[in-house]
């Protein structure tokens, strides 16, 4: 990817396929990585010099030196969230001053949407969704039913005041009939004006400052969270998170028209995993999975849970693909796959003898369909320090080209181990 561009990284999965490596790495040479979607049940995780740093809110690029890091108004805060990654970076010495940006048109995850998250969940019972918890479906609800309260609301603190207030009575009688404890109002209130003192200085008006930006041809990576699989629109609904997850959310999430884009990258991992309820059709279960679960660590960064895997299943990620508009693909976590005898990959739907598309697909037809599959030979050398393609074994070099031709878009960055120069550019 060259600098001078605006660049979008999506996930093409169900999450978890390894953003926050890749964005560290292309954010090098970027004026600025913006988050432009989702909240705090986005984890992604960066190692430099063997120390992991889980980010939930702030761009994974921010620990590059020239890289500012901006949250667009698309992303909802949870300001504990927020307050403790700002902390993380300034107990490492960075100043943030002039390196975190924060929109004033951020929506808030506030007490009662996490408590409300848990008492549907509770309510769902068996049929609970496994949302990570964090207030972002409440969230969003009260956004789209003019309920919300943003960062703005914090610039004017009586104002503040008096809206949180309306909001949480209203929601403590909600969550009283689920027999849940309401939250106190003015205990939540003195934390959240603690908080907001530590935030109000980042507060800046994104818009202007990418508006700007674009302008001044400086370069941008919009990061994105989560993967297209659970995108509000596009995934087996309800088994989704609350935002828009495509390339296409940049622009109502950033401000940032669709003409100025010049790259989608997609993130796709060798194999698939997911976590939370819902459909997964090349899901894997017993022994293999678990050997695939323990060595490609997949257990959630936010929530800790062990994340469901299984077999690459192409066909979702070709809808991925094409929904948004990816020219390049950066594959992940290959390395993982080392030592498997056999590895599998899902290149077509089938439902009652007919082929299906993914994107014809409701929840009741994942759950029923049978994947095809093309089954490659495994390879069992440690690919972590190789440096070039031409360098990997010939099986893994197979599995890569299918990918590729299958497709029909190049894969520019291999991922081949958690660490930043692990990594091969092709
Ligand atoms: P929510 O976003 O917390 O409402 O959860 C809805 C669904 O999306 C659940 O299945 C979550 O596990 C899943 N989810 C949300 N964000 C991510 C992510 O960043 N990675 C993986 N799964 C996610």
């Amino acid at each position: 990817m060259s600098n001078n561009i605006v660049s979008v990284i999506v996930g093409t999965q169900w999450g978890d396929e390894g953003k926050g490596k890749i964005v560290d790495l292309l954010a090098e040479k970027k004026d600025f990585v913006v988050r432009f979607h989702g909240g705090n049940n986005a984890g992604h995780t960066v190692i430099v010099n063997n120390k992991k740093y889980p980010f939930h809110l702030i761009p994974s690029g921010i620990l590059q030196p020239k890289a500012v890091g901006v949250i667009a108004n698309g992303v909802i805060i949870d300001l504990e969230v927020l307050v403790e990654e700002i902390k993380m970076l300034q107990s490492e010495g960075m100043d943030l001053k002039k390196k975190l940006k924060v929109s004033e048109r951020c929506h808030l995850i506030l007490p009662f949407h996490r408590a409300l998250d848990q008492a549907y969940e509770n309510a769902r019972g068996e049929n609970r969704l496994g949302t990570t918890g964090r207030g972002i479906g409440p969230a969003m609800a009260d956004k789209f039913s003019y309920n919300g309260l943003r960062i703005y609301e914090l610039l004017n603190w009586n104002l503040f005041v008096e809206k949180f207030t309306f909001q949480a009575k209203i929601k403590n009688k909600i969550i009283e009939t689920f027999a849940i404890k309401p939250i106190k109002i003015k205990e939540e209130l003195e934390k959240i004006s603690k908080l907001r003192k530590i935030i109000l200085p980042f507060v800046a008006d994104t818009y202007q400052l990418l508006k700007k930006a674009t302008d001044q041809k400086k370069s941008i990576l919009l990061e994105g969270a989560h993967g297209v699989m659970l995108d509000i629109d596009f995934s087996p609904y309800p088994f989704s998170t609350g935002s828009n997850v495509i390339a296409g959310a940049v622009s109502a999430g950033a401000g940032i028209p669709q003409q100025k884009i010049s790259k989608v990258l997609g993130i796709v991992k060798a194999y698939t995993s997911r976590v939370g309820r819902g459909p997964l059709p090349t899901e894997l279960i017993g022994k293999l999975a678990d050997e695939i679960r323990k060595k490609g660590t997949e257990f959630g960064t936010t929530t800790g849970r062990a994340r469901r895997v299984g077999w690459l299943d192409l066909e979702a990620v070709k809808f991925a693909c094409e929904v948004s508009g990816i020219s390049e693909i950066a594959i992940t976590k290959i390395d993982i796959l080392s030592g498997l005898e056999n590895i599998k990959i899902c290149v077509e739907y089938k439902l009652d003898g007919k082929p299906i598309l993914y994107s014809s697909c409701g929840y009741t037809e994942l759950e029923k369909l049978t994947p095809l599959y093309k089954e490659f030979s495994g390879w069992n050398e440690d690919i972590t320090k190789v440096k070039s393609f031409k360098g990997l074994p010939k099986n893994c070099q197979d599995y890569i080209k299918f990918i590729e031709n299958f497709l029909r878009i190049p894969v520019k960055l291999i991922s081949t181990g958690p660490a930043r120069e692990e990594y091969i550019r092709v």
